[in-house]
């Protein structure tokens, strides 16, 4: 069953190292090719001579191997794997991958790896309930690390038994299965492949002088996080951003824009498309006349009125253009008061087949959190979702587009 499969086994140093060794001879009677990375602390427990008997195979200690970096490389070692699995994980090396800090080779390859992650706890029952491993342990899964265990039982220490046993080899192989099987799945399944989508995110910022410019509290997380789950699904994704402090999705074109102006033109360059989501905040009006220089204050106490101008509406302009109009046109609108009013009327207004509407009162913690309560309004209904965070907003929204998309 993992026939072929390329894992990096990960050891940390705890008394469950012993059980490594068994863990990496049962992948490797099923196939799999074994390499395995040890910490300082996992070879006061057992020796890289016998984990390399048992992998057939260099192991890997240092994070400054000249050899091994000419050889593989962290880099190479956290990329060129089906799965990376860490047993036993202690608290300590948890903590580690919870904050990003890579002080070692075993470390750095979780760092630097975009592969799955399989966790294996093992450590005290303290130590485990503690609320500082129990936090690390969430951000790890919100990361995306999967986990195996722990087990309730004894512990090797005398008299203490609770929840922190590492899961036994073969509980770690079958969680190593599933979690290849799930992946290959996905991969498999990739409902938008051959789709293309272009997405616009974040705020606009518009300038009034020089040095000042008009924005809005928009961070641009929901936008962000459907381009990525669109690229995630096999879209080929164009994402059209404001200014915001987030990275550049993987997988996805990013063009950069600032004013209203500037996204409308790079939408219309990146259409046609199939799909069309403007999840951006972007600004109603601009200021009329843009100056040179930086307005000064002039000394008569009365400060300097500025005239605006509407901005094009992306969405509206898109809406009515048969060329430019795609298969699927989504809007957001979000709202302080009357949600589902204003969302049925800029349905119709700017000819959207779906409308995303949430309630941004400051109350919400919506606009810039990382939560988000939705409606999904079309001309056959009103879909009300739970809150949810944004990312599984995202999700949902993409496999809703992809079902959509497979009916028309
Ligand atoms: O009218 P309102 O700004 O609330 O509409 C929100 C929807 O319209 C969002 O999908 C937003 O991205 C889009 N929009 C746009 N261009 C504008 C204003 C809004 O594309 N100038």
């Amino acid at each position: 069953m993992l026939t072929g499969k390329r894992i990096v086994l990960v050891i940390s140093g705890g008394i469950a190292c012993y059980k490594s060794l068994d863990l990496i001879r049962r992948l490797r009677e099923r196939g799999a090719r074994v390499r395995a990375v040890m910490t300082a602390g996992s070879q006061k427990f057992i020796t890289p001579l016998a984990v390399g008997a048992l992998t057939a195979d260099k192991v890997y200690t240092e994070l400054f191997d000249r050899e091994a970096e000419q050889d593989v490389g962290h880099i190479r070692l956290a990329r060129d794997t089906d799965l990376i699995i860490v047993a036993p994980a202690t608290a300590n090396l948890m903590a580690k991958m919870a904050h990003g800090i890579a002080d070692d080779l075993a470390t750095a390859v979780l760092l630097a790896t975009d592969r799955p992650v399989l966790v294996a706890p093992a450590m005290n029952p303290k130590m485990w309930a503690n609320p500082a491993t129990l936090r690390n342990v969430e951000t790890l899964k919100r990361d995306g690390r999967h986990f195996v265990g722990p087990n309730r039982g004894e512990m090797a220490e005398s008299g203490e038994a609770g929840l922190g046993r590492m899961s036994e080899p073969l509980e770690i192989v079958a969680a190593a299965g599933a979690l290849l099987r799930s992946g290959s799945q996905a991969e498999a399944a990739k409902p938008l492949a051959g789709r293309r989508i272009v997405i616009t995110s974040g705020p606009t910022h518009e300038p009034i002088d020089p040095v000042r410019y008009i924005a809005n509290r928009s961070s641009g997380k929901q936008g962000h996080a459907i381009a990525a789950a669109a690229a995630a699904a096999g879209a080929e994704v164009t994402l059209v951003a404001g200014p915001v402090n987030l990275p550049d999705p993987q997988g996805v074109t990013v063009v950069h824009v600032e004013t209203a102006r500037e996204m409308l033109a790079a939408v219309k360059t990146a259409l046609p498309a199939d799909v069309a989501v403007m999840a951006a905040a972007v600004a109603d009006w601009r200021v009329a006349s843009e100056g040179g220089q930086k307005i000064k204050k002039d000394g008569s106490g009365k400060p300097p009125s500025l005239e605006f101008v509407e901005n094009p509406d992306i969405l509206a302009t898109v809406g009515h253009d048969e060329a430019l109009r795609p298969k699927l046109l989504v809007g957001f609108a979000a709202e302080t008061q009357n949600v589902l009013e204003n969302a049925q009327g800029k349905l119709t207004r700017k000819r959207a087949d779906w409308i995303v509407a949430n309630d941004v009162s400051a109350t919400t913690g919506i606009m810039g959190g990382d939560a988000n309560t939705v409606r999904i309004v079309s001309a056959s209904g009103i879909e009300d979702w739970p809150s949810m965070d944004k990312q599984e907003v995202a999700v949902r929204l993409v496999q809703r587009i992809a079902d959509h998309l497979k009916r028309l």
